[in-house]
């Protein structure tokens, strides 16, 4: 992958204005000094997603997502970082340098370069075997036995490997490959007396694509019923199976608002060529924190679709609690009756499959109808326990209202009359070792940090946190040091008014305190701030949707100038003395700054900033 420079990122960026690129994808209408338009990244009636040419960033008020105009492409197109870098150099007419590289950094991109080449030769080589005469075991399993026509073999690359035991080495011999990537990739191996061994051996083969739609796995499935059923090439510098999700190359454009989550290739598949185009699978392991991540920053709905057997249920039953977990809307859709979706499909059709769609069933209730099964209910006494185990999960909803909804719901599913199911939710919430094993069980062990980094606060703020009272803490603070920023950024001559009451280091560590940094260093230098200049210093689309909600900050109650002076005082107030409770006191200087802190205050509250 290459790596330019931040010179040229910046000038690729500056030379591209985000309100022209944005509007090439999304329509746009200009409102005041922004632009609006409807949301790409979810669904919405009304446009809350904005374009500021002044900022040269996009936020959406609705979902939230933001930032500049390389943050667009990436998550509108998939975009790795480079490719949005190419994209607009392309379409400005920049030519980009070519990068001098590290030793290790080049070994590494030959290995890569090495490896996708060698997996695009070996989808091709099965494929044309697939098409050859010699693949006709193949075509016939593919076409008769599972029932596929020409384009979703083609679709999806499938191939064929023959009975020869060395076709696939001889065919990447052939083409110059040496033996040491052949092995790395997994596609061949070499056994000190037999010599080498192609992996695949009579199987129909699966090619994994990335986002792009390239190779950089293979799976087999065998023709009868030997074991293993599937074999999958190893996992190397271009493929994880924690980070892929198959299918969603082609999944990603679908324009239904949600993905069908099922468990294997044949599912995925089988679902395409039913018109299901937004079927996609975690491939050979349970769904993993990655995946969850990737999905929620899809900003789809996820309807989770995996086989009706006990493994298949405990599988939904994690991938709903992960989900709960990151606030991704999914539900279920129940294959009951039938193994998987594709047995289903092949018995019913895609009509009635588009039926369990519209009749999907809520992730929670799902649940709790699955928990049930786990007690005996002619049994007063685990009836009893079930009836607190449902209780501890209404207690998990974050809001009033839709725990009172749930209690409404449930009572009546289960016979029980909803004060008594409000009684109980009471008790249990007393309880709190009763509520922790509960919790527990229902979001699997997984908690919130799990699925980021613990150490960067700036990532875990990206998300709303509506059942942890400190954070709600946390978050207010952001607020109103984003009420600042943003006014800053909008009005910057009102830096003089109070560059002599606030510092970056009022500002919380990490993110905040970055950005208000590099405003103030712009700002004294009498400087123009561009905030999505210095976005490209982050390189995780996270950040960047951070900072955008930071500089779209909401500031109202603003009349009068008086309004703004008593707003503006008392929001330097509020942060300052936040600033207060976080000095670390085991510090040297942590006096003098406490000191200082205090000073500033008293100021504040004798003097007219305005
Ligand atoms: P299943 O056993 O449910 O297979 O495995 P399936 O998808 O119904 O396959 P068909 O319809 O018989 O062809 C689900 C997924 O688990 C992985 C594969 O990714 C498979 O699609 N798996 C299964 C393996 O990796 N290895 C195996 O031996 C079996
Ligand atoms: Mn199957």
């Amino acid at each position: 992958m290459p790596m330019y420079s931040e010179e040229v990122i910046e000038e690729v960026r500056s030379r591209n204005d985000i309100v022209d690129v944005i509007s090439s994808y999304v329509q746009l209408k200009k409102s005041g000094s922004n632009y609006f338009g409807l949301c790409p990244f979810h669904n919405e009636n009304s446009p809350s997603f904005s374009v500021t040419r002044s900022k040269q960033m996009f936020y959406c008020f609705g979902c939230h997502m933001g930032g500049n105009v390389y943050t667009f492409l990436m998550e509108y197109n998939k975009y790795t970082f480079p490719e949005a870098v190419e994209e607009l150099a392309n379409r400005c007419g920049y030519a980009l340098p070519k990068q001098p590289m590290t030793n290790a950094q080049k070994a590494r991109q030959t290995k890569r370069t090495k490896l996708k080449n060698i997996y695009k030769d070996a989808a091709n080589y099965y494929y044309a075997r697939l098409h050859s005469s010699g693949g006709k075991v193949g075509m016939d399993y593919f076409a008769k036995a599972r029932n596929l026509d020409d384009d979703t073999m083609k679709n999806f690359a499938l191939g064929y490997a023959d009975k020869k035991w060395d076709s696939l080495y001889q065919f990447l011999k052939s083409k110059g490959y040496e033996e040491e990537i052949m092995k790395d990739a997994g596609l061949v191996v070499f056994d000190e007396k037999k010599g080498p061994r192609d992996y695949f051996i009579n199987r129909v083969m699966f090619p994994i694509l990335d986002a792009n739609g390239n190779p950089i796995a293979l799976g087999g499935r065998v023709l009868d019923d030997s074991k293993p059923k599937y074999l999958n090439s190893r996992e190397n510098e271009i493929f994880e199976k924690r980070n892929t999700i198959y299918g969603f190359n082609i999944a990603k454009r679908t324009r239904r608002d949600m993905f069908i989550l099922c468990e294997g290739y044949m599912d995925v598949i089988a679902l395409h060529r039913a018109g299901f185009d937004n079927a996609i699978a975690a491939l050979g392991t349970a769904l993993t924190k990655q995946h969850v991540k990737k999905l929620k920053d899809s900003h789809k709905k996820i309807y989770i679709c995996f086989d009706s057997d006990y493994a298949g249920v405990d599988a939904a039953l994690r991938a709903i609690g992960m989900m709960r977990l990151l606030e991704v809307d999914c539900k279920v859709i129940t294959m009951e009756e039938y193994k998987d979706p594709d047995e289903y499909i092949k018995a019913k059709g895609a009509e009635a499959f588009e039926e369990r769609i519209k009749n999907a069933e809520n992730s929670f209730l799902f649940a709790i109808r699955k928990r049930r099964e786990d007690f005996d209910v002619n049994d007063p006494e685990e009836n009893n326990r079930f009836f607190r185990n449902m209780a501890g999960r209404i207690i998990t909803i974050p809001t009033e209202i839709e725990r009172e909804n749930y209690i409404v719901v449930l009572a009546d599913m289960y016979n029980v009359s909803p004060d008594s199911l409000r009684e109980l939710v009471r008790d249990v919430s007393k309880n709190k070792d009763e509520l922790n094993a509960i919790q527990e069980e229902v979001y699997k062990g997984y908690s919130k940090s799990d699925f980021y980094n613990e150490n960067d606060s700036s990532k875990v703020s990206a998300f709303s946190k509506k059942t942890d009272a400190k954070n709600k803490g946390k978050e207010g603070l952001k607020e109103t040091e984003g009420i600042l920023l943003t006014w800053l950024l909008d009005e910057p001559s009102l830096y003089n008014s109070i560059s002599n009451y606030l510092e970056p280091l009022d500002f919380s560590e990490g993110l905040y305190r970055d950005i208000a940094t590099e405003m103030f260093t712009a700002l004294s230098e009498d400087k123009e701030f561009e905030p999505a200049s210095i976005m490209c210093a982050f390189e995780d689309n996270e950040a960047h949707q951070e900072i955008a909600k930071m500089l779209h900050t909401k500031i109202e109650g603003l009349e009068s100038k008086k309004d703004k002076e008593t707003l503006l005082k008392e929001t330097l107030i509020k942060l300052k003395n936040e600033g207060l409770n976080n000095v670390d006191k085991t510090k040297p200087g942590a006096g003098k700054r406490i000191r200082k802190i205090k000073e500033d205050i008293r100021n504040l509250r004798d003097i007219d900033l305005l």
